[in-house]
């Protein structure tokens, strides 16, 4: 980890924010959980989640104890239950008699609709885990899913949990190889996929993906089903290709749930990490529904009776996983679902859906909060957005300034804020003001949620006091933390748990204000944030090395306007090679890197140096890197090697 230090000088401001919007009475009073649940929570933190595990799941088969920490860091939650996740999500609903309540509004980016009560999604889902039994999937086996933001993925999703099969997302923005790296890691023995998507009006393909991603022998799939989505023509392979609808037309609508151990694999999902290796990161079923079932209860107060809840996730990432299919459907939420992009087919979409579906929940991300800003006010002003009662942000820090914004403009100056802080390990959300008890403030994720130990430690893993900075730290196991890392228990051991001693070492930098309360300030280590996507320098830098043109890339993250972070790389190509005439090595470097991991990889910027900052010892510096990327004197360069370096990179950007 190069850059484990804590850069809080920028935020030093923030600590001094005075603003606070505590919430109305009358939301207090109606609020799904008040103030006294931290007390309940902190009295027996262990006791307190095995009550939630049981409000809010229903069992096949009661737990015998609440949480088996006797092999730390390896944890066991709700030990001896039975709970199928499927059943949880739809089929109790049904059964309570609400299957006409409606599951998705599903709303296609070329403006096609379907509206899906829970009695159609359980139909939907026992019709696929027949399906997917039908060609050989068995409990325990995995199966990957390419899909774009579609009914089809939630119902992939919930019939592999159903048949107790281990899913593997892969997001739609990633290449085939990263596709077939992701398949291979999990020995994936389906693929679910569709032919495409539209995409800012136009069509866009997938299925020609996982053609590339299969064309290699030595992988372990069998059979790939694939939606017809965009109507594209789409390469066939006899016998192993198959067409979703004929296999769904084939297939019963009986199907019977049985209860999987507490303990089994629900799904992996690969984030990037600190090396070139994507990490497969396991969740189980007991635990990882029960906070995200609470979590989606407590933290946007959602009444399922009346609310309508849309979280703009793409269901490749966690936050699509917790907050679009399981959280909500557990909760018997109404929602929303929408394919495209926020400006298509034009820049009030977002809003308009809004009106359309009186959304009054919103979940979404700063990176797309600070576009809608630059768009201007008069956009969302157009609509009608009154519907809207709670706000929420996740996946980087939301500046106060968007803060305001989002409060003023979207949310009439009323509606509660709750910036949430977790990720793709934790599984669940861990930070976040409840929404009928907090008074909010701009900028800050502010507090753990009851049964949640976190902190924030020194270098040497003491607890800092209140307005000092330091690293944000999880002290006592959680339900819905990752398991291990998929095929690496000794990786998942060294990058969380070996920095401070018996401690969940998060990655993130963070502050304690005066009033104790937390403030996010980005990760210490070589992950970056774009758009609240996480990408691994690393990861990037072996992308470009890879193309024979490179001889050495370094890789930073340099703040952005929009995207909180940009991808910035430097480059130093191989003296022997001859570019082509006309080729702008940056442009075909950038394709190189959106082939090899896919386009949310491409860096913003590619500069070609004749030399990288080393230390002495062969270290390069990225601080110095990430200095110029955003436009700051480098300063001090004497610990390097040759430390006129700089002067030359330096001298190159302002040609
Ligand atoms: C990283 C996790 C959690 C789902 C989306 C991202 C950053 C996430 C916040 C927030 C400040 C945040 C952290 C974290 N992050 N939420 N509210 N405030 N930073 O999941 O891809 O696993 O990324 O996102 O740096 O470590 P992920």
């Amino acid at each position: 980890m190069s850059q484990q230090t804590v850069n809080g000088d920028a935020f030093e401001n923030l600590l001094h924010e005075e603003r606070r919007f505590p919430p109305t009475p009358e939301f207090a009073a109606a609020a799904n959980v008040h103030e006294d649940i931290y007390a309940t929570a902190a009295e027996d933190r262990v006791g307190f989640w095995a009550e939630q595990a049981r409000k809010y799941l229903t069992w096949s088969k009661d737990f015998d104890q609440a949480l088996d920490w006797s092999e730390a860091p390896f944890a066991k939650w709700f030990v001896g239950g039975e709970v199928n996740a499927a059943y949880n999500a739809l089929d109790r609903h049904v059964e309570a008699g609400l299957g006409d309540r409606v599951a998705i509004y599903f709303e296609g980016e070329p403006g096609d609709t379907e509206t899906i009560t829970y009695a159609d999604l359980t139909e939907r889902v026992k019709k696929a885990a027949n399906a997917f039994e039908s060609l050989g999937v068995r409990k325990g086996d995995r199966v990957a899913v390419y899909l774009p933001m579609i009914p089809e993925a939630v119902v992939t999703m919930l019939a592999c949990a159903r048949i107790g099969a281990v899913h593997s997302v892969v997001f739609g923005g990633f290449s085939a190889d990263a596709l077939r790296s992701r398949i291979d890691d999990a020995e994936a023995k389906l693929v679910v996929t569709a032919d495409g998507t539209y995409r800012r009006g136009k069509p866009s393909s997938l299925k020609p993906a996982v053609d590339d991603a299969l064309a290699e022998p030595g992988h372990t799939v069998e059979h790939v089903v694939v939606v017809r989505r965009n109507g594209q023509d789409v390469a066939w392979t006899q016998g192993r290709d198959l067409h979703w609808h004929e296999v769904m037309e084939a297939a019963s609508a009986e199907h019977t749930a049985v209860g999987h151990d507490s303990e089994h694999p629900l799904y992996i999902l690969y984030t990037s990490g600190t090396t070139g290796k994507p990490k497969g990161i396991l969740h189980t079923t007991g635990g990882y529904l029960t906070q995200c079932a609470f979590t989606h209860s407590a933290v946007f107060d959602l009444k399922p009776e009346t609310d309508v809840y849309w979280c703009t996730a793409d269901i490749g990432w966690v936050t699509g996983h917790s907050y679009v299919v399981y959280g909500p459907l557990v909760n018997g939420a109404t929602q929303v679902m929408y394919e495209g992009t926020p400006d298509s087919p034009h820049q009030g979409r977002w809003w308009e859906l809004v009106e359309k579906y009186k959304v009054s929940v919103l979940y979404t991300a700063p990176t797309a909060i600070r576009t809608m800003m630059k768009w201007g006010r008069d956009i969302p002003d157009k609509y009608d957005l009154s519907s809207i009662r709670v706000l929420g942000s996740v996946g980087e820090p939301i500046n106060p300034e968007a803060w305001m914004w989002y409060r003023e403009v979207i949310g009439g100056g009323k509606a509660p804020i709750v910036d949430t802080w977790w990720q793709t390990e934790t599984g669940a959300i861990m930070v976040a003001p409840l929404p009928g008890v907090t008074a909010t403030k701009p900028g800050s994720a502010q507090v753990p949620l009851p049964g949640i130990a976190v902190d924030v430690v020194d270098e040497n893993g003491k607890p800092v006091p209140n307005g000092h900075g330091g690293f944000l730290v999880v002290r006592e196991p959680w339900p819905s933390m990752l398991r291990t890392i998929w095929g690496d228990p000794e990786r998942f051991k060294d990058t969380y748990w070996s920095r401070f001693e018996g401690v969940y070492f998060a990655g993130d930098g963070a502050k304690k204000d005066d009033d104790g309360d937390i403030w996010l300030l980005g990760r210490v280590d070589d992950v970056m944030n774009v758009s609240g996507h996480r990408l691994s320098t690393t990861e990037i830098e072996s992308a470009l090395v890879s193309h024979e043109w490179v001889a050495e890339a370094a890789v930073v993250g340099a703040v952005d306007e929009t995207t909180g972070q940009a991808v910035v790389a430097f480059v130093i190509l191989r003296g022997e090679v001859e570019i082509p005439e006309g080729d702008d090595p940056s442009a075909v470097l950038r394709a190189h890197v959106g082939k090899e991991i896919g386009p949310i990889a491409k860096p913003k910027h590619i500069l070609v140096v004749p030399e990288l900052p080393k230390t002495r010892s062969g270290k390069i510096m990225r601080r110095l890197l990430k200095d110029v990327a955003e436009g700051r004197d480098p300063g001090d360069a004497t610990t390097l090697a040759d430390p006129s370096v700089m002067q030359q990179i330096a001298a190159d950007l302002r040609k």
